[in-house]
C-alpha cells in the first residue's frame, strides 16, 4: 500500500440523522459560502469512513463537511493544520510559527458531532476489507501505538512529498521549505551561518561562503523566499551585523528559462527587475547537479550541458516537489508529469500493484475508480489537469464535502420510496395507497432528477510575495487576466492571506507579528 506517511481521517455514517447545514468553507481568496441542505430522515443505518491526508484539502473537506450525518476519525502524523503560504516570512522569523497553524482539534471541537483526531500514520489501506492500519510514529507512545480500523470510505489528502530527483546530497545538507520544521531549521541554519561568519579570526572567502545562500528552484516558493531573505538583511541584518551584512549573497538557481513559469510574462520582468534591485542573483537554464557540505555543483548554460561548476555556499532551500509514492502509473499520471515538467506527480494508491490498471482517479468527482466509490482523493496526491495549489485542494475539499452532503440526501431518498413502496403494498384503503403512490412518484421522480454535479474549478487568481514590500498578482477579470505588482499589491496580497487564514486567531496572531516585526524588527537568536 502506497499510504507510506498517510493521515486519516475516517468518517462514520450514523442513521436515523439529519443533515442540515454545510458549514462555512474556507475557500480560497476570501470566498466564503454557508449552504442549506434540506433536511432529511435516513431511514437505513449505514456507517461511514473517510481517510484522509492534508492541510489545504483535508482542512476545507472538514470544514464543510456536516458531521451530522457522519462519524469522522482524522488519523494524521501532525495534530494541526499548516497554512503553507506565509511559511517563507517563518523561515526569516517575520512571523512566528504558531500564527500559521491550526490545531486540528481546533476545527473539529466546534462540529455538530464529535470528530476524532488521531495522531498517527496510515501505513496500509485494505480496500477489500475497509480498513485502514495506523501506527503512532510520535516520539512518545502509550501502551498501543497501532491499530486498525474500519472504514465505509476513505479520503486521501496527503499532499505531495518533496522530491530530489535523485540529485546526491540534498537530503543530507539542504533545506526543503515545506513543513514547518523545514522553516524552523532554516531559520536556525541561516542565523548559525551568521554567528558562525562573526567568529573570531575568520577569513574573508570563509565569511562569503558562509554567508552565501542558494535557493534552488524558481517556482513561487523560491522566489517569495528570496524576497523574504532579502527584507530580513536589509530590515535587520544590516544593524545587528554591520560588519557582515555586505557579504551576505543571496543567488536564486533555475533550471528552467525563467522563474515563476505560471505568471504572465509582465510579471516575470517585474520580478526579475525587483531582484536585480535587490541584488538578489537569478541564475536560470542552470541545474544543481550536487551539493555537498560547502558546495553545490551546477551545470551552467555557457558550459553546456556536461559542464559543472562548483560553487561555494550553505544550501538554503531546496525546491519543493511531489509524490513519490509507490502508486500507480497510467494517463492521469503521466499527463501532469508532462504538464509539470520537472514536477513528478504521483496519485497515491491504497491499491496493491495488480490493482493498477483500475485504480486511476476519476478526478472530476475525485474518486478512485475501482475503489466502488468508497475511496477519494484531493489535493497535490492527485493527478489532475490542475496546478497542485492549496487553491485547487481547498475547492476539491469543498466539493467532495458537498459531494458527501448530497449522497446522504440520495440515500435517504431511496430509503423513503422503499418504506412508501412496502407501505403502498400493505394499505388497503384505495385512497389511501394511491396518495401513497402519488407520494412515492414524487420521491422517485426527485431520484431520477438527481445527479452529483462534477467538480469544476474556478480559478481565483495567483499571488506572489517578491520581497521590497512588492508582490505581485495575475487575477482573472472579465474574461482576461489582470497582472499587477507593486506596493499596492503587496497590501492586496497581505489582506487575501489575512482573510483566507483559518481562524480569527489565526488572523489576529499574523497582522500583530506584522506589526512587531514593523515596529521591533525579526528575531535574531538561535533557538534550539
Ligand atoms: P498538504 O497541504 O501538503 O497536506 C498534506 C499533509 O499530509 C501534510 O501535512 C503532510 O505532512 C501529510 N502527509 C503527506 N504524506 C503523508 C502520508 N503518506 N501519510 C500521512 N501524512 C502525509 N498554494 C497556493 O494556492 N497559494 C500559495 O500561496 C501557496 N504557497 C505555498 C507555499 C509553500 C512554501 C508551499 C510548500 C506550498 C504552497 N502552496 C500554495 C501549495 C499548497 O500548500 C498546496 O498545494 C496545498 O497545501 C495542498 O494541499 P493538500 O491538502 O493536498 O496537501
Ligand atoms: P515549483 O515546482 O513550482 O518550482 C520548482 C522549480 O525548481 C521549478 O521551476 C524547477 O524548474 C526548478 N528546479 C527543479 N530542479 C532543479 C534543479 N536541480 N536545479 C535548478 N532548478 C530546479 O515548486 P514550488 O515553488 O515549491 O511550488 C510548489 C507548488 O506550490 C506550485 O504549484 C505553486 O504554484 C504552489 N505555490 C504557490 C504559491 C503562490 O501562489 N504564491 C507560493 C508557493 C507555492
Amino acid at each position: 500500500v502506497a499510504a507510506r506517511r498517510n493521515r486519516v481521517f475516517l468518517l462514520r455514517h450514523q442513521g436515523m440523522a439529519h443533515l442540515q447545514l454545510l458549514k462555512p468553507n474556507l475557500s480560497w481568496y476570501c470566498r466564503k459560502t454557508a449552504r442549506r441542505v434540506c433536511s432529511c430522515r435516513m431511514t437505513r443505518k449505514r456507517r461511514l469512513s473517510s481517510c484522509w491526508v492534508a492541510d489545504g484539502g483535508a482542512t476545507s473537506f472538514l470544514n464543510t463537511l456536516d458531521t451530522t450525518d457522519y462519524n469522522v476519525v482524522v488519523v494524521s502524523p501532525k495534530n494541526y493544520f499548516l497554512f503553507t503560504p506565509l511559511l517563507p516570512s517563518v523561515a526569516v522569523g517575520t512571523l512566528s510559527p504558531r500564527s500559521i497553524i491550526q490545531p486540528t482539534r481546533y476545527v473539529t471541537r466546534h462540529k455538530a458531532r464529535a470528530v476524532e483526531v488521531i495522531e498517527a500514520e496510515a501505513h496500509h489501506v485494505d480496500v477489500a476489507n475497509k480498513t485502514v492500519s495506523f501506527t503512532d510514529n510520535s516520539d512518545i507512545q502509550g501502551a498501543v501505538s497501532a491499530t486498525t480500523i474500519a472504514y465505509d470510505y476513505l479520503v486521501y489528502a496527503v499532499g505531495a512529498e518533496v522530491q530530489t530527483f535523485g540529485i546526491p546530497g540534498v537530503t543530507e545538507h539542504a533545506c526543503f521549505m515545506k513543513e514547518l520544521h523545514d522553516a524552523e531549521k532554516m531559520q536556525r541554519r541561516f542565523l548559525d551561518c551568521l554567528e558562525s561568519a562573526a567568529f573570531h579570526g575568520q577569513s574573508q572567502e570563509e565569511i562569503e561562503r558562509l554567508l552565501h545562500i542558494v535557493v534552488v528552484g524558481g517556482g513561487p516558493t523560491g522566489v517569495e523566499l528570496s524576497g523574504e531573505l532579502h527584507d530580513f538583511l536589509e530590515e535587520d541584518l544590516k544593524s545587528w551585523y554591520p560588519g557582515l551584512a555586505d557579504n551576505i549573497k543571496i543567488t536564486l538557481v533555475e533550471a528552467l528559462p525563467s522563474v515563476l513559469p505560471m505568471f504572465s510574462k509582465r510579471l516575470i520582468d517585474y520580478t526579475m527587475s525587483t531582484f536585480k534591485e535587490s541584488k538578489i542573483d537569478i541564475l536560470t537554464q542552470t541545474m544543481v547537479k550536487e551539493v555537498k557540505d560547502k558546495s553545490v555543483t551546477l551545470a551552467l548554460p555557457s558550459k553546456g550541458s556536461g559542464g559543472n561548476a562548483l560553487w561555494n555556499g550553505r544550501m538554503g532551500r531546496w525546491q519543493q516537489r511531489t509524490l513519490s509514492h509507490p502508486g500507480l502509473d497510467g494517463p492521469a499520471a503521466d499527463r501532469a508529469n508532462q504538464q509539470a515538467g520537472y514536477h513528478y506527480r504521483r496519485y497515491v494508491s491504497p491499491f496493491p500493484h495488480s490493482h493498477h490498471a483500475h485504480s486511476s482517479p476519476l478526478p472530476e468527482y475525485m474518486e478512485m475508480k475501482g475503489s466502488d466509490g468508497s475511496i477519494f482523493a484531493i489535493g497535490d496526491c492527485t493527478a489532475s489537469s490542475h496546478a497542485p495549489t492549496a487553491q485547487v485542494a481547498s475547492q476539491q475539499g469543498a466539493y467532495l464535502a458537498r459531494a458527501f452532503a448530497q449522497r446522504v440526501r440520495r440515500d435517504n431518498l431511496q430509503a423513503q420510496a422503499t418504506e412508501l413502496e412496502r407501505s403502498a403494498a400493505m394499505i388497503l384503503h384505495e385512497d389511501e395507497r394511491k396518495k401513497t403512490l402519488d407520494e412515492l412518484e414524487g420521491v422517485k421522480r426527485q431520484l431520477a432528477k438527481f445527479k452529483i454535479r462534477p467538480f469544476s474549478y474556478s480559478h481565483q487568481g495567483t499571488l506572489a510575495y517578491i520581497g521590497s514590500d512588492k508582490a505581485i498578482a495575475d487575477l482573472p477579470f472579465l474574461n482576461g487576466s489582470l497582472a499587477t505588482g507593486g506596493f499596492l499589491t503587496f497590501y492586496f496580497w497581505r489582506s487575501a492571506y489575512l482573510s483566507t487564514l483559518f481562524s480569527l486567531r489565526n488572523r489576529t496572531l499574523v497582522a500583530t507579528d506584522w506589526l512587531r516585526t514593523q515596529v521591533f524588527g525579526r528575531c535574531v537568536f538561535l533557538r534550539l
